[in-house]
């Protein structure tokens, strides 16, 4: 929670992935504090939805159709949300996805290629496409979702996914120590397995596996995420910045 009583108030987010899971839910919290959320996904009828969801609360919402992938489709997406709302305050990147599960043999150029698009190109467009607005106006917070994948490697199923995830861990370092005397701050979270869309490509032998793996015997919800984003943004943890937090119910993840 942040220091400040209504510190997020009239404050805004962009999201991307927020159309869904870890995103959409973040996308909630931020709007309870009485932020305006930039709700951006590939998914133009997700994000719609969301950001229905969202004024429907009475916080400012816009939807935006983007793919992270295109350079100049998450320009616009900044622009479009400095446009409503005068700024961005936050910026939580969110899509991702290990498109399919694959043994480290089978992985070939083309999924290789794509993973690293969404997963780390998606990264770099949307930081490079924020940072000078926020330098700008005089700070701001990004958060990048990466995954506890990148520590375990992936054996078996996601070595691509954990490879793009580790370079998401040391991009937000490096971005967060190279812009650190310019007001801001940046940080990632490692997720262990959430209950989310997202393993829909993941086997029920594999979400069994991962369920038995992490010590609370659960899969996170999108929620316990989002509570971290939102403490991350805040005015109560401004001493952070640079390192990934890793949320899994106490480890797992064979
Ligand atoms: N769910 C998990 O177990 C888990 C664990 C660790 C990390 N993560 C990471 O968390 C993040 C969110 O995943 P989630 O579980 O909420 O998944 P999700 O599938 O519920 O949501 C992902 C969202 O990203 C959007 N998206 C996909 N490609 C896009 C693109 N090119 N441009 C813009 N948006 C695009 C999708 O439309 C979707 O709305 C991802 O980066 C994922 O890698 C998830």
């Amino acid at each position: 929670m942040p220091k400040t009583p209504d510190y997020f108030r009239d404050k805004t987010i962009l999201i991307t992935g927020a159309a869904s899971g870890i995103g959409r839910a973040t996308a909630h919290i931020f709007a309870r504090e009485g932020s305006n959320v930039v709700v951006a996904d590939i998914d133009a009828e997700g994000a719609e939805r969301v950001a229905g969801e969202i004024l429907g609360t009475g916080c400012g919402s816009l939807a935006v159709t983007c793919d992270v992938t295109d350079r100049k489709s998450v320009e616009a997406a900044v622009e479009a949300g400095i446009g409503a709302f005068g700024r961005i305050d936050f910026q939580l990147n969110s899509a991702g996805t290990p498109g399919r599960r694959e043994v480290f043999l089978g992985i070939d150029d083309a999924l290789w290629r794509q993973t690293h698009a969404l997963n780390v190109d998606g990264v770099f467009h949307c930081m490079q496409a924020v940072l000078p607005h926020m330098i700008g106006q005089g700070g701001g917070v990004i958060v990048n979702i990466a995954s506890m994948a990148h520590r375990r490697g992936g054996p078996g199923h996601s070595i691509h996914y954990a490879a793009a995830k580790g370079a998401v861990v040391t991009m937000t370092m490096g971005v967060a120590r190279e812009f650190v005397d310019r007001g801001i701050r940046a940080l990632s979270i490692s997720p262990g397995p959430v209950d989310t869309p997202f393993h829909a490509v993941s086997s029920d032998e594999l979400i069994a596996r991962m369920t038995d793996d992490v010590p609370m015997k659960r899969f996170g919800l999108p929620e316990e995420i989002g509570e971290l984003v939102l403490f991350m943004c805040s005015d109560a943890c401004e001493y952070m910045t640079a390192d990934t937090v890793y949320v899994n119910g106490g480890g797992g993840w064979r």
